[in-house]
């Protein structure tokens, strides 16, 4: 069964304004379903626009079988789907610990219970936990950004690019965790620009070129196309 499905949305900035046009995309379960695509494709706009953060003004959104387009972000997040935006993605002058507060204020009864657990998933989340977020390391920094998200125990993981930025170690050490969160049951969705790596760890891939799909397809069968290395993933 199908966890989030998306079905030829339109939507844009503003009233008119159709940067997604016409996309069409689902998750099923346990899977990492990646996004690729040139700059300004529109896959941070498909990512905000099923968190709510954009209204599509047309086009539907559903998240296990119910309807979530329309929906306020903190809706979208209490159903189940977190969102772990591309930049400004952790409060810097608060500590590890307040930023994880800060991800699951939607669920204060069980504040202590899920941070203990995400700092137990990431040590390196419980040896900082008194650290100003804006004092951790690239890779640090993103680990925080996804215990934030895990904090709504998620059954959907909305992440964009979350190895921007880190060293090859880093972002293997990420994707890694990526892939462990899907073992754990978590669907995950995933706009990268290391696009082989993240291809590499997904089930699944959409190419996303000027707001709508161009291919899509099993992430191993697209990785193996010679014309899709040339156009697409640089070589
Ligand atoms: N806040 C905004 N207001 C108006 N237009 C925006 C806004 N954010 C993005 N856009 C426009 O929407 C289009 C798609 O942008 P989007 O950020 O979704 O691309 P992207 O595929 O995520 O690109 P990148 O790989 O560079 O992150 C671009 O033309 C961009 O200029
Ligand atoms: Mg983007």
């Amino acid at each position: 069964m199908s966890v989030l499905t998306v079905e030829n949305v339109i939507a844009g900035y503003s009233a008119g304004d159709q940067i997604l046009k016409g996309v069409n995309f689902h998750v099923g379960e346990r899977e990492i379903v990646c996004i690729v695509g040139p700059n300004g494709a529109g896959k941070s706009t498909l990512l905000k626009t099923i968190a709510g953060l954009l209204r599509p003004s047309e086009g539907s959104i559903t998240y296990q079988g119910a309807p979530i387009n329309g929906m306020k972000p903190h809706d979208v997040s209490r159903h189940g789907i977190a969102f772990v935006p591309q930049e400004h993605n952790v409060f810097g002058n608060m500590t590890v610990y307040e930023n994880l507060e800060m991800g699951g204020y939607i669920a204060p009864k069980h504040f202590r219970a899920r941070a203990d657990e995400v700092m137990k998933h990431f040590p390196i989340l419980l040896k900082k936990k008194t650290q100003l977020a804006r004092t951790l390391s690239g890779g640090q920094r993103q680990l925080l950004a996804v215990g934030m998200a895990l904090m709504v125990d998620p059954g959907l993981i909305l992440l964009d690019e979350p190895t921007a930025g880190l060293s090859p170690a880093a972002a293997y050490e990420l994707f890694s965790e990526i892939c462990k969160l899907r073992d754990a049951g978590k669907a995950i969705a995933l706009v990268e620009q290391n696009a082989r790596e993240a291809m590499a760890i997904s089930d699944r891939t959409y190419i996303l070129v000027d707001g709508k799909n161009s291919i899509e397809g099993p992430s191993p069968e697209l990785l193996a196309n010679e014309d899709i290395n040339r156009i697409f993933l640089g070589g």
